[in-house]
């Protein structure tokens, strides 16, 4: 995963609503600036999740510099059709329409003309050379629609084209499936949780896109449970059973913890250490069928990941790895270390 942000030009972030995606975005985004490289990280969906994330009320159409070494973009559509008619000679026309307009002739016109638009904009931006007046990136981060529209929304630019087949949307489709294609410059990264569903949809999903053409890069296991107790674990069944010999040490030692409280308390930690177990088991099955695609597992936040502080812890457990695949330069005892 770190080798793909390291060469990418493209990190295309998907997976199930809610596993993730822009918090993991964004902390991609913050991982491959801290290994010197500039970076945009774009939303294209209008909920304005990353904002927070950089501390921001909001984001827009134009590219903010929200953290050191990275830009943020909200595409906007209505700005994107307006880039898009001007850079082919109609920006007159642009002027005076209103997106509204457009967009009910638009859709009417060709479903997924929209798409098109968005993803141009991603692709403009991944592949733009620095001039004056606009950066240049070595690194564009997708926060991309969950994984069940991300391959129509990713071929848009080629379903539209198949309507026209010379011309500008036919040559501009094929320089978006250049970049989308090419395992070399695009790196496409799913999100998932240690849950029954989401394993199961994570490993559909790498199969569409493989099927799509699309290269997969690895499987972020997010919120996943740490196992504080390792070995120990298996101590508390007992424990759990009678916690007697342990209330007597908790009273010998004035801790004001009566057996009830010391029950309550076992009791808790062997419930966390079943979930631990559960969440291994799921991993297990996943890494199982990713067919050695890199995975990477990254801890629950306790205290969620709702601004730069999380966003930087995040980056960099992302950056440290996980203990079956740790970073180049660590040791597996290291990266484990890190991630407790
Ligand atoms: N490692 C983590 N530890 C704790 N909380 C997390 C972690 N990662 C994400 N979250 C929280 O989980 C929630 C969902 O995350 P996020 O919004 O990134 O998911 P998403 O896949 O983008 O969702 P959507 O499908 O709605 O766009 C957020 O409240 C976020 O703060
Ligand atoms: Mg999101």
């Amino acid at each position: 995963m770190l080798e793909a942000l390291d060469r990418a030009r493209l990190v295309v972030v998907t997976g199930k609503g809610g596993t993730g995606k822009t918090t993991v975005a964004a902390g991609l985004a913050v991982a491959a600036a801290g290994r010197g490289r500039r970076v945009l990280v774009a939303e294209v969906e209008g909920r304005q999740g990353l904002a927070g994330l950089f501390g921001r009320p909001a984001l827009d159409h134009r590219e903010a510099r929200v953290a050191e070494g990275v830009h943020a973009l909200a595409v906007d559509p209505d700005e994107s059709l307006r880039e898009y008619l001007a850079r082919f000679g109609f920006a007159p026309l642009a002027r005076l329409l209103t997106w509204s307009h457009l967009n009910r002739f638009i859709t009417a016109a060709a479903p997924g003309l929209g798409d098109v638009l968005l993803v141009g904009k991603v692709w403009e931006a991944a592949t733009r050379e620095a001039r004056p007046g606009s950066a240049a990136y070595d690194l564009v981060v997708l926060d991309a629609p969950p994984t069940g529209r991300v391959v129509p929304f990713l071929r848009a630019p080629e379903t539209v084209a198949e309507l026209a087949r010379v011309g500008p949307i036919r040559s501009q489709a094929d320089r978006v499936r250049a970049l989308l294609d090419d395992p070399g410059l695009t790196a496409v990264v799913l999100t998932c949780l240690p849950e029954e569903l989401p394993v199961t949809e994570t490993l559909e999903g790498v199969a569409a896109l493989g099927k799509a053409g699309l290269p997969v890069a690895g499987v972020v296991a997010n919120r996943v449970t740490g196992d504080r107790l390792g070995g120990r674990g298996a101590r508390l069944a007992a424990l759990a059973r009678d916690p007697g010999p342990l209330a007597a040490a908790a009273a010998a030692a004035g801790t004001g913890l009566d057996d009830a409280a010391v029950a309550t308390l076992v009791g808790e930690a062997r419930d966390r250490q079943r979930q631990v177990a559960r969440e291994r088991r799921l991993l297990k099955e996943l890494r199982g069928g990713l067919d050695g695609l890199p995975l990477v597992e990254l801890p629950f936040l306790a205290g969620g990941v709702a601004g730069p502080d999380g966003l930087r812890a995040l980056a960099g457990q992302l950056a440290a790895g996980s203990p079956e695949h740790p970073a180049s330069g660590r040791t597996r005892r290291a990266a484990g270390t890190a991630r407790a």
